[in-house]
């Protein structure tokens, strides 16, 4: 996601912005620039694609002397990955670099265009140096211009903003999203969205906290609280780890994955609701003309988020779909009809059997959509359609955030066809994107919960088996949460259909089988309940996951309370990747990095 950092001193600027960035390359970005201030004039850079692009760009630029700057890494959510569209954004003397979102940039971008200034970029971010100048022509000073703007954006942020009248100063503002300043003894200022750009710069930091706002100059750090009153800053030490520093403060990446995810999804979220209907601005409504079936192609955990599509295109949208694991596919000459939409899954973009079904597709004249986390990605690069899911880079091995970002574009896009194709009614369709609305909150991790999951997970370190068990669209999520903990447990583990578990299976249960069951209230809870109970009386050990508190298992994993099936599913999708994670702390076991597993399968 977008990164930002910030110097203000004599040491080469540009190249501490360069290197800074390059810190927090890890988290994923599509475009990135910096702006220099030196001797009264600014100089500004920016690139689409890698940060080599942008040092080629700078490579005959030179900064010598005291000079202060500010530098981004941008992940698009609002406006395409272009070089307009690139921070840091220009107002007529002054830059700015924004991490978060502006909520209300449409109303305040309406405004300053009304008064006549003219916005370069499509980004939410481009209000705020506007903002800035015109409350600057109305305010004694530029920090209380700058005060002023900030108090007039509603939503999440990071900021820093350099102006040409303050040429040793850097403004910066703080709510919803991290920043940090760093200082040395010598009057120089390091400012960046997270620890690792000022590991070996500085060894004491101020993270900001939420309303704090103000500026820096070489001798000063001067912070006002959200109510305008000064504060002093609080100075610790940095820890000079940098993978430690890139983890902030989770054992894993996984974990700080599994974390995220109520921001990323509302990442993917972002830009894509209205009250009425889903927007995919990236996708031509032509593309589902003429289509009668679609057919989800994928491998591993994406293979599960094409099966939960499954059931949400054949019940909201009504249309036939198919579902194929690419490695099979590739090799069972299937037949292939024009009338059917072909969409890989993958989160990399790059894994071989995937991307070599989209070939033959392609070769056999369908159309195809890829969801992609990954831009520029071979599979992005040859499917007509793209749909990215905005997870972020994904670090640890075994996917979560990734998982969960594929299954919310699902279930935006069933919406969408379902809109194309009438076969939901407004007020559904309208209860529907509420319900969206709310996935970000069902998925934040609450601390009691990961608590009584940690306490649990030492009751299942043995054993000769578990059976993740559920029904309906709850059936893939127990093969993902089956699959995420064989990966990292290295213990068996299967996925089954809670109806299917008598027909064979139902002979493993004795104490010794641990059966996960999935029991979501809104969606065939009794059902499920007989087939839980059918194991409970074998003695199957059970660990049930509801909102309603069940008698006959063993442990019971309370979520909280939701309206709809899919908020369950979310709430649960969170509970099992958490168990995994904790069963496979207390093993000992590399969790990020688990024996045998690659992150991205480049190989048949
Ligand atoms: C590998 C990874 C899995 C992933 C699968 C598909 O096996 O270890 O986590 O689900 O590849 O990857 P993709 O990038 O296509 O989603």
């Amino acid at each position: 996601m977008c990164g930002i950092v910030g110097y203000l001193g004599k040491k080469n600027t540009k190249q501490i912005l360069l290197d800074g960035l390059k810190e927090l390359e890890y988290r994923g970005y599509d475009s990135a620039g910096i702006a220099v201030l030196q001797n009264g004039n600014f100089s500004n850079y920016k690139a689409v694609g890698k940060l080599i692009n942008l040092e080629e760009k700078t490579k005959d630029f030179i900064t010598e002397g005291f000079a202060i700057g500010i530098g981004h890494t941008r992940w698009a959510t609002h406006g395409k990955p272009t070089e307009l569209n690139a921070h840091p954004h220009l107002g007529e003397f002054s830059y700015v670099v924004h991490n978060g979102i502006i909520e209300n940039y449409a109303e305040l971008k309406k405004e300053l265009q009304s008064s006549g200034v003219t916005f370069l970029s499509q980004t939410d971010t481009e209000v705020i140096v506007h903002l800035f100048e015109k409350n600057q022509k109305n305010s004694t000073n530029s920090l209380e211009a700058f005060a002023r703007t900030i108090k007039e954006l509603h939503g999440a942020y990071a900021i820093l903003l350099v102006t040409k009248s303050e040429s040793d100063t850097i403004f910066f503002a703080k709510h919803g999203s991290p920043m940090l300043v760093g200082i040395n003894g010598e009057d120089e200022k390091y400012f960046a969205s997270s620890d690792t750009p000022l590991i070996g710069h500085c060894q004491n930091v101020n993270y900001f906290e939420d309303g704090d706002y103000g500026y820096v100059t070489p001798k000063t750090v001067a912070i006002y609280d959200k109510n305008g009153v000064k504060k002093e800053a609080k100075f610790t030490s940095l820890s000079q780890n940098k993978l430690s520093a890139q983890k902030e403060g989770y054992r894993f990446f996984m974990e700080k994955e599994i974390y995220e995810q109520s921001v990323v999804i509302s990442d993917t979220l972002m830009g894509r609701l209205s009250d009425k209907e889903i927007i995919f601005d990236e996708l031509d409504a032509t593309l589902f003309d003429g289509i009668n079936e679609i057919k989800l192609c994928a491998c591993g955990t994406s293979y599960h988020a094409a099966m939960s599509a499954s059931y949400l295109f054949e019940r909201y949208s009504k249309i036939r779909t198919s579902l194929e694991i690419a490695s099979e596919f590739r090799y069972r000459e299937p037949i292939m009809s024009k009338d059917t939409l072909f969409v890989v899954i993958s989160q990399s973009g790059e894994t071989a059997d995937t991307l070599e079904t989209l070939k033959m597709a392609k070769a056999a004249g369908l159309k195809t959509l890829v969801i992609c986390n990954v831009d520029n990605s071979s599979m992005v690069r040859l499917a007509d359609a793209t749909i990215l899911t905005r997870a972020g880079i994904e670090k640890g091995v075994a996917s979560t955030k990734a998982f969960a970002t594929q299954v919310t574009v699902f279930w935006m896009l069933s919406l969408y066809i379902a809109k194309l194709k009438n076969s939901l009614g407004e007020s559904q369709l309208a209860k529907h994107i509420s319900l969206l609305r709310e996935i970000p909150s069902h998925v934040k991790v609450k601390d009691d919960m990961h608590e009584r999951i940690k306490r649990l997970s030492k009751r299942y370190l043995h054993g000769h088996g578990f059976f993740f068990i559920g029904r309906d669209i709850f059936y893939p999520l127990a093969l993902e949460g089956a699959l995420k903990l064989k990966e990292i447990s290295y213990m068996h583990a299967e996925g089954y259909p809670a109806g299917e578990m008598k027909h064979g299976p139902i002979a493993l249960a004795d104490p010794e089988l641990f059966t996960i069951a999935l029991l979501p209230k809104h969606l065939h809870y009794e059902k499920t309940k007989s087939n839980v109970e059918e194991l409970s009386a074998r003695d199957s050990t059970i660990c049930a996951i509801s909102q309603i508190p069940f008698d006959k298992a063993d442990d019971f994993i309370e979520i909280s309370p939701c309206s709809d099936y899919m908020l369950e599913f979310f709430e649960m999708m969170t509970v099992v990747q958490l168990l995994s994670l904790e069963i496979s702390i207390r093993l000992g076991n590399d969790v990020d990095m688990p024996r045998n597993l690659a992150k991205s399968v480049t190989v048949e």
